[in-house]
């Protein structure tokens, strides 16, 4: 598939994805939702790629959803044709992880999009908003279920009822964003941390990656028994093996993702 609204590469074992429609400040178009979920399925299939970045430009990671591709859109339209729910959601069942590197605006579905990657390094100037209040709507893509979750209700929903954006070092200090790195210095510290993932054993860093996922889905006692039996499949793994014995003899571990 040739892709119009987006750029891919890759670093080593890492895969980049690049939103690219700058005129609309990467606003998240139809087109572009199925060149990202082809991109993914793509990174997935690869067994050399261990991780992917998720970026978009300096101005913007992303602006929101294609406004003036919904404004003509009808209840039927988006209820018939479940409008969001198919190529949308793809990031969040991808499997490896994926890292947001977020600078400029990351609004409405943009939030939304960096919310569903595994952790967001966020650039100095980056923004972060759910404004689709100001539009007579109300997130669509999980923003009113992952902000929550992430800042909890109180900030998300100012931010939800309000529109507000907030700024790098709030979105720091409420656990939306893990860290934030100077604008300059952003790809290059994603693509280390990238492939600092990427050199770990693959399937054991796609376990580690379920069971803290679901921490959202589940009780506190399911949650740490998954959590367990995980730990213990790990056992079964040829990596694990490595891992251990790599450290016992004080070498590097050559993983094999076994
Ligand atoms: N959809 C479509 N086009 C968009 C867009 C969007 N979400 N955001 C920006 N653009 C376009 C603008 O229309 C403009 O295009 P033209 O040059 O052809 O007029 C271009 O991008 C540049 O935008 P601005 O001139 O507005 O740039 P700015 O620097 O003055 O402002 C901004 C930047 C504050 C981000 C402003 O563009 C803005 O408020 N954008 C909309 C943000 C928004 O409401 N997002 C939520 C969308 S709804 C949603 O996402 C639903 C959901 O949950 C799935």
């Amino acid at each position: 598939m040739a892709y119009n609204n987006i750029v891919t590469d890759t670093k080593g074992a890492v895969g980049i994805i690049r939103l690219d429609r700058p005129k609309a400040l990467n606003a998240l178009c139809a087109e572009l939702f199925e060149e990202l979920a082809d991109a993914l399925d793509k990174f997935e299939a690869d067994e050399n790629i261990g991780a992917v970045v998720l970026t978009g430009s300096d101005k913007a990671f992303a602006a929101g959803a294609d406004i003036l591709e919904m404004q003509p859109k009808t209840y039927m339209d988006v209820y018939k044709s479940d409008f969001l729910s198919q190529n949308s959601e793809r990031l969040s069942t991808f499997r490896k992880p994926v890292i947001a590197a977020v600078a400029g605006y990351a609004l409405g579905g943009g939030c939304e999009l960096a919310m569903m990657c595994d952790f967001i390094l966020a650039a100095d100037n980056a923004q972060f908003g759910q404004p689709e209040i100001k539009l007579g709507t109300i997130p669509g893509l999980g923003g009113t279920q992952r902000l929550t979750r992430a800042v909890g209700k109180a900030k998300a929903m100012e931010m939800c009822l309000t529109g507000r954006m907030m700024g790098a070092e709030e979105a720091e200090s409420s656990g939306l964003v893990s860290r934030i790195v100077p604008l300059n210095d952003l790809m290059d510290e994603a693509i280390k941390v990238a492939g600092e993932i990427a050199d770990l054993s693959q399937p054991i860093v796609m376990m580690c990656k379920e069971s803290v996922n679901k921490a959202y889905e589940t009780t506190l006692r399911e949650g740490i028994m998954f959590e367990r039996r995980l730990f213990h499949s790990t056992f079964s793994t040829e990596d694990q093996k490595e891992g251990m014995s790599a450290f016992a003899e004080k070498r590097t571990p050559e993983f094999k993702n076994r």
